[in-house]
């Protein structure tokens, strides 16, 4: 198949695209690199050998998503292109709604055009708000949101829940993404977060490498195992399988499906901590300080709606999540920047 993957040169994209291209599947990337780099699409041509077509591209220019339809043909769109720091959806919203909503429209406007059927787009169990119980089931409600980013990953998918019903799109697959850590086993792609990283899995490596002093725990007061955050972290290559069956599966259907990604299993701060140092070798040094605004205690997926209906079953453990993020950040300790 043609599939068309917005936001692929990014950290979920890059590795998708890598098992796309392995699957068989041809792969056009469009990304506007505000957030990622060249330098991963060329990677994941090296560990293929496959080429990748890429446009350098922004989803809220007609023009370009213009010129772009009419040039190229897919059979599905995978959709990833999008802004994600939550802190930063607070202080620019208007960046978030411009960039996350006004850009999908565009390209769902191009795709209705163009007719083509298939999306599938990245949310996150983000949606869910502060669970009333764990694990949470695709059936739970969506919950109240406490920032633009998530009300961007909840408006677009109501957005194409009400374009399927009208039958402007046919075929739309949801997939709620619990917490992706990891990077594919090779160390050549991984994630590379601008800045100072928001996320407990890129800040702990980067301690682990040197580039950072110590890791501040948000709160060891929770109503978990050992007070810290309790979170269902997913192998980045498990997801980016989960969407290439989900593809594969549905590709044929129509319909409006929404899946929980994730493994079932919650892990706390420090937990990771200890598996971080036992991949590593290395210790993590920490301070555990107030809550962060906006943190809920604990949530972890019931993953067994996508197992039942396309098959979709992680097989790395924290272990190896902590090992390949290590492998990658130690053999990159600055990212993509040679
Ligand atoms: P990422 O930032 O690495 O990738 C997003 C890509 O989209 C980047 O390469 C960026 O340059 C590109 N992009 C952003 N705005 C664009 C625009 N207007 N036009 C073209 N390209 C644009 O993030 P990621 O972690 O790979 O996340 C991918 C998707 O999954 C995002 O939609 C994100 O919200 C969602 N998601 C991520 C997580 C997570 O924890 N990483 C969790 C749940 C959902
Ligand atoms: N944490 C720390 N210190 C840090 C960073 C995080 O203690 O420096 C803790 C948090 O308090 C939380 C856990 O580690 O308990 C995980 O935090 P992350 O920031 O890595 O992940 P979140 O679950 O808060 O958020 C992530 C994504 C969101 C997405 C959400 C739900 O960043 O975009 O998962 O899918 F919406």
């Amino acid at each position: 198949m043609r599939i068309l993957v917005t936001g692929g040169a990014g950290y979920i994209g890059s590795h998708t695209c890598l098992t796309l291209l392995q699957n068989g599947h041809d792969v056009i990337v469009f990304d506007n690199l505000s957030n990622s780099s060249i330098v991963a699409i060329k990677r994941v041509e090296e560990l293929t050998g496959k080429h990748i077509t890429f446009y350098n591209g922004d989803m809220r220019d007609t023009k370009f998503l213009q010129e772009l339809f009419e040039k190229e043909t897919f059979d599905a769109v995978i959709h990833f292109a999008g802004l994600k720091a939550v802190g930063e959806s607070v202080q620019k919203p208007l960046l978030y709604y411009d960039n996350n909503i006004i850009g999908s429209i565009k390209l769902f406007e191009l795709m209705y055009k163009h007719n083509v059927k298939t999306l599938i787009f990245s949310s996150s169990a983000t949606v869910y708000g502060i669970p009333k119980s764990v694990p949470i089931t695709e059936s739970m409600p969506k919950g109240e949101l406490t920032n633009p980013y998530g009300r961007t990953k909840s408006m677009i998918e109501d957005i194409l829940m009400d374009m399927q019903a009208a039958g402007e799109i046919e075929n739309v697959i949801i997939l709620r993404y619990f917490n992706p850590i990891g990077a594919h086993e090779s160390g050549m792609i991984g994630e590379d977060p601008k800045g100072i990283p928001n996320n407990l899995l890129p800040y702990i490596a980067q301690v682990a490498v040197g580039k950072r002093d110590c890791l501040s725990v948000w709160g060891n007061d929770y109503n978990t195992v050992d007070g810290t955050g309790v979170r269902d972290y997913i192998h980045v290559m498990d997801l980016s399988i989960g969407h290439v069956m989900a593809l594969e599966k549905f590709i044929e259907s129509t319909g409006y499906r929404v899946y929980n990604l994730g493994t079932g299993k919650g892990t706390s701060v420090l937990e990771m901590i200890k598996a971080f140092e036992k991949a590593s070798g290395r210790i993590i040094k920490y301070k555990i300080c107030e809550r962060r605004p906006g943190d809920i205690a604990i949530n972890y997926a019931d993953p067994l709606k996508a197992y039942a209906e396309f098959g979709f079953k992680t097989k790395y453990d924290i272990d190896k999540m902590c090992l390949d993020t290590w492998n990658w950040q130690k053999n990159n300790p600055n990212g993509y920047e040679e």
